[in-house]
């Protein structure tokens, strides 16, 4: 497995590649990696014939007051894992290589990328669009691989990536979870026993959510209140938002719409855990 840190190197053997495959993808990360991100990897080997990764913590993605600083960095466990899934390069880049000094050009985000987590993190989905638009051109991809789990981002970069002609073709894998339903997650691993116990009620609410759907209710605000009376019986008083909305354009409606997805946002003590479930198609026994 190739490992560069520098964006032209990294751009020349893409190129290399693209002149030699039909299909090469690229899978974006944080690094921290866990079964997630390992999923997303394992579907662009078993679709690509060849398979980049990326591992950097961008800055830009984050508000002063939040994780940067403690987001988990385990660069020489994550190398290896990668190695082991059949990556064939990995672009690791510091944050000098990725934004030169004085850097002050943005992607402004599309109109989805307003609600839920916009209104919650501002300027988070500017910083997203901004360094997965440069990862298309550093590491020019036929396709990309984004979990499920972070659903909203997965909205606003197929947004971008349609609206700005990158031609990427961007697939959304399912949510990888533990046995006991805990979304995967890299900031899981700032829970204590207990926190991790009461995180256990975002699962909870989703799935009791979508059983009422799937028993007939049709009213936004009853699913909401019920998502909202399990997160707090089960300890979570500190709730982001916890709704249903469309699942093509998160808007929402009165009545739940035709293809329902509830998400919830919720803090743990210092920790912001997110999580969705599909009210009409995510089967309720394995989601
Ligand atoms: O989902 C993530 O890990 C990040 O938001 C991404 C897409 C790699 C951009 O930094």
């Amino acid at each position: 497995m190739q490992v560069f840190k520098e964006k032209e190197a990294a751009r020349r053997w893409m190129f290399q590649q693209r002149c030699a495959v039909d299909a090469i993808g690229l899978v974006p990360t944080m690094g921290a990696l866990h079964e997630g991100h390992l999923s997303l990897v394992r579907r662009s080997v078993r679709r690509c014939q060849a398979t980049a990764a990326s591992i950097f913590v961008n800055p830009t993605q984050f508000a002063p007051d939040e994780d940067l600083a403690r987001y988990p960095r385990t660069l020489e466990s994550d190398l290896e894992m990668l190695a082991g899934c059949g990556v064939d390069a990995v672009f690791v880049p510091d944050t000098e290589e990725m934004y030169s000094s004085g850097f002050s050009t943005y992607v402004q985000p599309p109109k989805v990328a307003l609600r839920l987590e916009g209104k919650h993190r501002p300027d988070h989905f500017r910083g997203v669009t901004t360094v997965v638009a440069k990862l298309f051109h550093v590491l020019p991809c036929t396709h990309a691989f984004f979990g499920h789990k972070d659903y909203q981002q997965a909205c606003v970069l197929e947004h971008m990536n349609r609206e700005l002609d990158f031609g990427v073709d961007i697939e959304v894998c399912p949510t990888v979870r533990d046995a006991d339903g805990l979304a995967l997650s890299s900031r899981n691993r700032y829970l204590s026993g207990d926190q991790r116990s009461r995180a256990l009620s975002l699962i909870r609410a989703l799935r009791q959510a979508a059983e009422r759907y799937q028993n007939g209710e049709r009213s936004t605000a009853a699913l909401e209140r019920g998502m909202r009376a399990v997160l707090q019986a089960g300890g979570i008083n500190r709730i982001d938002y916890a709704t249903v909305v469309d699942a093509d354009n998160l808007t929402s409606h009165s009545t739940v719409p035709e293809q329902p997805i509830a998400l919830i946002a919720a803090h743990l003590g210092g920790t912001r855990l997110i999580d969705n479930l599909r009210l009409d198609t995510d089967s309720l026994a394995t989601a």
